[in-house]
């Protein structure tokens, strides 16, 4: 596995697997790799994609809130998981060589980035967009793989990577989760044993709401969203919301049907946490 740190690198690297007929799968991610990220990387590998992961935590999409000092970092430990998982390279770059000194340009997407996820982190997705179109053209790679777990960032990244006229497959991979439910993530870290216990109660809530859904075919969105709150409210977090939602637009609709989803996020004391399901 190769380790790059500069963008002539790994440029470097992934011309040449394109000139021996290499397709190039990109997974970006922040690190503290966990088998949410595993699972974007294996459905590249499974793609036949020489595979590049990158690695860094994107001060542009914090807030000045937000937890970008405290934010879970071990390279080490994520070099020996993407080696274990036989990726072929990994780029690592450093805040200098991803915004240096002079660095203005963003990029942005407005309207789906002021809702939700939006509303409540502004510029959260401006900083997104930017890094990734950076990183799309500097890695330049057929396909990109992103989760569903963050539905939003998946969907603005899909109108940027059109609007944009990128050439890049955007692929959507499902959430992995732990065998309790709760959906992986590096901020998971941040709970402990009595908020993990708490936080519990989101996915809870999308699994009842799946259930209804599936097996009883309620449709409804305000008999599932009222029925999802009154889950959440038995349990000590606070509902920043749960709607259901229109996937290619996040408009809030009043029945289920195909390219919709419910998405919701809570606080745990002061860990954020969010998670959806997705018809789609
Ligand atoms: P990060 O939170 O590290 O996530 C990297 C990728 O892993 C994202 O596409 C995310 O949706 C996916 N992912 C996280 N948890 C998952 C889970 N439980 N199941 C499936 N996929 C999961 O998202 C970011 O980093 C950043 O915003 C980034 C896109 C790298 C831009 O800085």
């Amino acid at each position: 596995m190769e380790i790059l740190k500069t963008k002539r690198e790994i440029r470097a690297v992934v011309k040449k697997a394109k000139e021996s007929k290499r397709r190039i799968g990109f997974v970006p991610t922040m690190g503290y790799l966990h088998k949410g990220h595993l699972a974007l990387i294996q459905n590249s590998m499974e793609d036949g994609c020489f595979t590049v992961v990158s690695i860094f935590v994107n001060p542009l999409q914090f807030g000045p809130s937000e937890d970008f000092q405290r934010y879970p970092r071990d390279i080490e430990r994520d070099i020996s998981i993407l080696e274990k998982a036989k990726v072929d390279a990994v780029f690592l770059p450093s805040d200098d060589e991803m915004y240096p000194a002079g660095h203005l340009t963003v990029v942005s997407v407005p309207n789906l980035s002021g809702k939700f996820e939006g509303a409540i982190r502004p510029g959260h997705f401006t900083g997104v967009c930017t890094i990734v179109a950076k990183l799309f053209n500097i890695v330049q790679p057929h396909r990109a793989y992103f989760g569903w777990k963050d539905a939003q960032q998946l969907v603005v990244i899909r109108r940027m990577v059109k609007d944009l006229d990128f050439d890049i497959s955007v692929i959507g991979v499902q959430t992995v989760r732990e065998p309790d439910g709760l959906a992986a993530s590096s901020r998971n870290v941040y709970l402990s044993e009595d908020q993990r216990r708490r936080a519990l109660v989101l996915s809870r809530a999308l699994q009842e709401i799946r259930q209804m859904v599936e097996y009883n075919k309620i449709i409804d969105a305000e008999v599932l969203i009222s029925r999802g709150r009154e889950i959440i409210k038995s349990e000590q977090v606070e509902l920043q919301y749960l709607e259901a939602v229109e996937l290619e637009n996040f408009e809030i609709i009043k029945n289920i049907r195909k390219n919709t989803g419910i998405i919701g996020a809570i606080k745990v004391d002061k860990v954020r946490l969010i998670d959806n399901i997705i018809w789609d």
